[in-house]
């Protein structure tokens, strides 16, 4: 969907489709009211015959209008005025609005601006979060079937009562677009299955980014990796036939002296454990556990997109854990580029092992911060469910300032403990550190496993094993946490 900003006449900008609000208490905008007026009063008759009440996610299409320019008129619920409107609100508006819109046939569409501000945010930001909403809804991954669903809706015009209160609008839709591009990518990237999407082909959808996006994309074989001794990288994909990579994508936004932000995703294409072999209900979901590294994907096409004034770097290392005759086994022990030993006492603990290479090699970048983000542990799914995704970092700002970024865009974090305490769980009797360590805190013993590679770096770890993905009848990837992550970013621009 294309969306542009227009500060012109509701009432005569020719449209399939005008969209204003209406409140829970019966009242109705400037807008609505000169929309009303020239219609002979369909709001109001709508709203006195209780057709629409204006709570949050009502929505009511009048077709065929006379005294508008438009041909449809849509009214949505936007709550209580008094209240003025909530971030879930303006998404739950957003959704609806696509959804109807999508439904009715119209090809282009013009949303009245009015009552669509989030209370103490500024427009630019409500605009982005509206943009962001709409186009979550409006994904479709059809891309494997045969029959492709067809979008009517090709425009979105915001209409704006003045010129100022436009350029600012614009500033939320560039925003706006450039997410929703990345958050996209990240679940186009998340729902292809594990025999399309493999280490290979994210390296190559990185490649394409570096002409399309102007970064600079480097890809190491397994060859590379192995002279820069990742022997617990490599040590996972042994096990498969799909050659490991690792991706490495530089995008300059900022002088060369500009130490950057690095991102580090897990890519693992398919998850199946390893010879510790995954129970086989919901195996299929495993194709997810790359979601970390399309996040990274995404969130450096939305950086690049919208041209920001810092240096970013995003580190994937990709690679499938199956089950195989050369596959790791319990209790091998593997060393890493740190050279540290790691004691693999369960091969489906893999995440954190390929994770802690790229980690080591992520130094090279000599980072200003540096954020990994990983499907790593069911036990985050069981600690905090499918809303926030866990945060761990010993570094209070950086923490505080990731958790405000999910705050303002809606893709929220919650801070768990990451306390030297659990440390000794990792102890192991054969090399320097175990991959698993014993029952309890799941969550929090991976984030400490990586916690032994990153001392010394500004650095935190997002679990987001909970919100990468939703289950059930609308299975689909959820390109989170690049609102998050992009939010972040923008906000060390300022
Ligand atoms: N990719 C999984 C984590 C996962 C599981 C994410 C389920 C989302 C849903 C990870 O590689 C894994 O298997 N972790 C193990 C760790 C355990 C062996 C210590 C887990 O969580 O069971
Ligand atoms: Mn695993
Ligand atoms: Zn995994």
């Amino acid at each position: 969907m294309k969306y542009s900003v227009k500060s012109s006449n509701p009432l005569t900008h020719a449209s399939g489709c005008l969209a204003v609000t209406v409140y829970t208490d019966g009242s109705i905008g400037d807008v609505a009211k000169s929309v009303d007026q020239a219609t002979g009063g369909v709001i109001t008759a709508a709203v006195k015959r209780g057709d629409i009440k204006g709570k949050v996610g009502e929505s009511l299409m009048i077709p065929l209008i006379d005294g508008i320019r438009a041909h449809r008129l849509l009214l949505l619920g936007a709550g209580d005025k008094a209240d003025e409107c909530s971030l879930v609100n303006i998404k739950k508006i957003g959704a609806k609005l696509a959804n109807t819109l999508e439904k009715s046939g119209a090809a282009d569409a013009a949303v009245s601006i009015e009552g669509l501000n989030i209370a103490n945010r500024s427009l630019a930001d409500s605009v982005t979060i509206l943009i962001e909403a709409m186009e979550y809804a409006a994904y479709r991954f059809d891309q494997l079937k045969q029959k492709k669903s067809s979008a009517s809706l090709k425009a979105v015009t915001l209409l704006c009562d003045s010129r100022s209160q436009a350029n600012i609008a614009q500033t939320g839709v560039n925003r706006g677009e450039a997410i929703a591009g990345g958050v996209r990518l990240a679940r186009d990237l998340g729902n292809l299955p594990g025999n399309i999407c493999t280490p290979s082909y994210l390296a190559s959808e990185a490649r394409k980014m570096q002409k399309s996006h102007s970064l600079k994309v480097t890809v190491l074989d397994e060859g590379r990796m192995e002279k820069l001794g990742m022997g617990s990288l490599l040590s996972v994909s042994r096990g498969s036939r799909e050659p490991a990579k690792l991706i490495i994508m530089e995008y300059q936004g900022a002088a060369k002296s500009k130490a950057p932000i690095v991102l580090v995703g897990k890519g693992l294409t398919f998850d199946a454990g390893g010879i510790s072999l995954k129970p086989a209900p919901a195996m299929d979901e495993m194709k997810y556990d790359m979601c970390g590294g399309a996040s990274v994907l995404g969130t450096l096409k939305a950086v690049a997109e919208l041209g920001l004034k810092i240096n970013v770097v995003g580190i994937v290392p990709a690679s499938e854990n199956l089950p195989d005759g050369a596959a790791n086994k319990p209790g091998d022990i593997v060393t890493s580029m740190a050279g540290k030993t790691i004691e693999i006492l369960n091969t489906d603990a893999e995440g954190r092992l390929i994770l802690c290479d790229a980690l080591t090699y992520a130094r090279r970048f000599k980072p200003a911060a540096i954020i990994d983000i990983a499907t790593l542990t069911g036990a985050c799914v069981i600690a905090l469910g499918a809303h926030p995704s866990g945060l761990f970092s010993q570094d209070d700002a950086l923490a505080e300032e990731i958790l405000e970024a999910g705050n303002q865009s809606g893709d929220r974090a919650w801070r768990m403990p990451l306390w030297d305490d659990y440390q000794k769980q990792l102890d192991s009797p054969f090399a320097d550190i175990a991959n698993i360590g014993g029952k309890g805190g799941g969550a929090v013993i991976a984030a400490c496993f990586l916690a032994r590679f990153t001392e010394d770096l500004t650095w935190a770890h997002l679990d987001i094993a909970g919100t990468a993905w939703t289950q059930g009848k609308n299975k689909s990837a959820t390109g989170r946490p690049v609102a998050l992550l992009t939010r972040f970013i923008l906000s060390r621009c300022q």
